[in-house]
């Protein structure tokens, strides 16, 4: 049987429940990572934890639990559920506390789950063809380097390209700059080259980002960390997005026009070759 973690006790998803007055239910108010887990090895394990470092500092909670403590709990989910291949959500809340915007004073144990489910790499199909994106005004908040649980404007950002058909929404920051996807890195392909956004407060700092350029670095694919204009998007060889549960994918089309030939080109091949090649020798250690 499946089971989750929550504060200190793993227990069927059905039996886990937190009060309503958790301030993650209240607010949104807490933080929160993915990762992969692959043959029961957890891939990246560090840099998650240290991206869940930085999330808990920028909303100023303290962690609970050493990296040590941390592992340990992992590594039991893990071994109490059935896939080989897995994906966890790790979330953890401001806690349980009288409703006030500000933090409980004294204050209140934090509120920790984890939850495994079975994780499904893209499917053929998506790999051959590559998929949809359409874009849209980033109108995010001003701390998007947060892996922050209150994600309605990803949420409604993620649905518009849903509702338009397509996998993906490319977000730019006054209609102008390339920040992200709703729930992805997004890379430029041009004439060989990778271009990639800064890792500034308007993005995430993806894992699967990290791993791409270590990639491209390792195997002497060009690269530049740079803005990148709404103008070089449109005028894209390639463009590719990324995240642990999607790994690397090609968008073909955008807002209705083919980017580059209209088909998954040859950066998109190798780099999901790399990848590949780079997460099972990862993962047989
Ligand atoms: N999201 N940007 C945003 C806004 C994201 O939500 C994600 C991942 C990424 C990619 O980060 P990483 O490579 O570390 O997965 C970038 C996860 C998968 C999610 O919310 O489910």
């Amino acid at each position: 049987m499946s089971l989750v973690y929550l504060n200190g006790q793993f227990l069927p998803l059905e039996a886990a429940q937190v009060p309503v007055l958790d301030r993650g239910f209240i607010f949104g108010d807490g933080v929160y990572e993915v990762i992969p887990v692959y043959s029961r090895r957890v891939f990246r394990l560090p840099e998650h934890l240290q991206r869940l470092q930085a999330s808990l500092d920028g909303i100023r909670l303290p962690n609970p639990h050493t990296a040590a403590e941390w592992t340990a709990i992992i590594e039991q989910l893990i071994a109490r559920n059935e896939p080989d291949d897995q994906y966890l959500y790790l979330h953890l809340t401001r806690g349980v506390a009288k409703r006030d915007h500000a933090f409980p004073n004294p204050p209140v144990p934090p509120t920790v789950f984890l939850l495994s489910s079975p994780l499904a790499t893209p499917a053929a199909a998506v790999l051959e063809t590559g998929g949809r994106a359409i874009s849209a005004l980033d109108y995010r908040w001003l701390h998007c380097d947060i892996k922050a649980i209150s994600l309605l404007p990803n949420v409604l950002l993620r649905q518009m390209a849903v509702d338009a058909g397509a996998m993906e929404t490319v977000l730019f920051r006054e209609n102008r700059w390339l920040t992200e996807g709703a729930a992805s890195n997004i890379f430029v392909v041009k004439d060989g080259g990778l271009l990639a956004p800064p890792k500034d407060q308007l993005m995430l700092p993806g894992i699967t980002y990290d791993v791409v350029l270590e990639l491209a670095a390792a195997n002497g694919i060009p690269y530049q960390v740079r803005r990148i204009g709404r103008d070089e998007v449109l005028a894209a060889d390639e463009l590719l997005m990324t995240s642990s549960t999607r790994e690397v994918l090609a968008i073909t089309e955008l807002d209705g026009q083919p980017v580059g030939t209209g088909l998954p080109g040859a950066m998109f091949r190798r780099l999901y070759a790399l990848y590949q090649t780079f997460k099972h020798e990862v993962m047989r250690g």
